[in-house]
């Protein structure tokens, strides 16, 4: 499997603080069964900045760490960029960090109870500059639990979405699964990340939500393949075959039964 969104890195956000908590981190997703990491650190979230040659050297340097220790763990490095203006400028001046550097595919987080008024423009902007934004965990947005046309909109637009396993799994509320399983039957959502930031609170394991996903899918494959086959499209620049999303109806909310 392949983990698109991992706070890996020690020492450079709310992640892991020191080096043998990002090795913990590491076995114990090699033991879950992943092989790729993504590493991506919170970028311009108004604590952090992690502009894009730091995040390359620091994966670099916990690569090689990685292989010192022999954990078969290959690392990538992206950010996980708080949504804000100009992104595009930012890619551009080394500010902002996309997948592998490939100018390809960038994540970009939503604030957690609101959702800033031109994200439709820097969607837009993004994706005719060539560059698809995948929103980080749709499902944890306050604003989005109220109004699904909103995730509808955006997916609709060309911009892919992350799931977080935890979600999936209830370890952050019952709101918050019901709106990543509805999202999941709607085809609102693509892949599914960890989002992990340490090696036992949030920790870096897919199999789980992979296991809630394929009954909630009615389809093992259609789960797996959103750790395999997806991400391992974007981290090579191509565009994954997606399902049609689902029309939603306007204000219609996440966590009732109104779908
Ligand atoms: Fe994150």
């Amino acid at each position: 499997m392949i983990d698109l969104h991992c706070h890996i890195l020690p020492g450079i956000d709310d992640g892991p603080v020191s080096q043998d908590e990002s090795l913990a981190m590491a076995r114990r997703a090699e033991e879950d069964g992943i092989h790729t990491i993504v590493a991506t650190p919170h970028t311009l979230n108004g604590i952090h900045l992690n502009p894009a040659r730091e995040i390359i050297s620091k994966v670099d340097a916990l690569q090689e760490i990685l292989l010192n220790n022999h954990i078969q763990i290959h690392l990538c490095a992206a950010s996980d960029v708080h949504l804000c203006p100009h992104i595009l400028e930012l890619v551009a001046s080394g500010d902002a960090l996309t997948i592998n550097d490939a100018k390809k595919y960038i994540l970009l987080e939503l604030p957690s109870q609101a959702i800033p008024k031109g994200v439709k423009d820097e969607i837009f902007e993004l994706k005719l500059n060539g560059i698809t934004p995948i929103i980080t965990h749709p499902e944890r947005n306050a604003i989005i639990h109220h109004d699904s046309q909103l995730l509808y909109d955006l997916v609709s637009m060309g911009a892919i979405s992350q799931v977080t396993a935890m979600s999936i799994t209830g370890d952050f509320g019952v709101f918050v699964k019901r709106a990543a399983e509805i999202m999941l039957k709607k085809r609102l959502v693509h892949i599914i990340a960890s989002d992990a930031h340490g090696a036992d609170k949030r920790p870096p394991v897919l199999s789980r939500a992979v296991e809630h996903t394929a009954e909630i899918l009615g389809s093992y494959e259609d789960a797996m393949r959103m750790v395999t086959e997806v991400p391992a499209a974007i981290l090579s620049g191509a565009m994954p075959d997606f399902p049609e999303p689902m029309h939603t109806k306007h204000k219609d909310r996440f966590f009732t039964n109104s779908f």
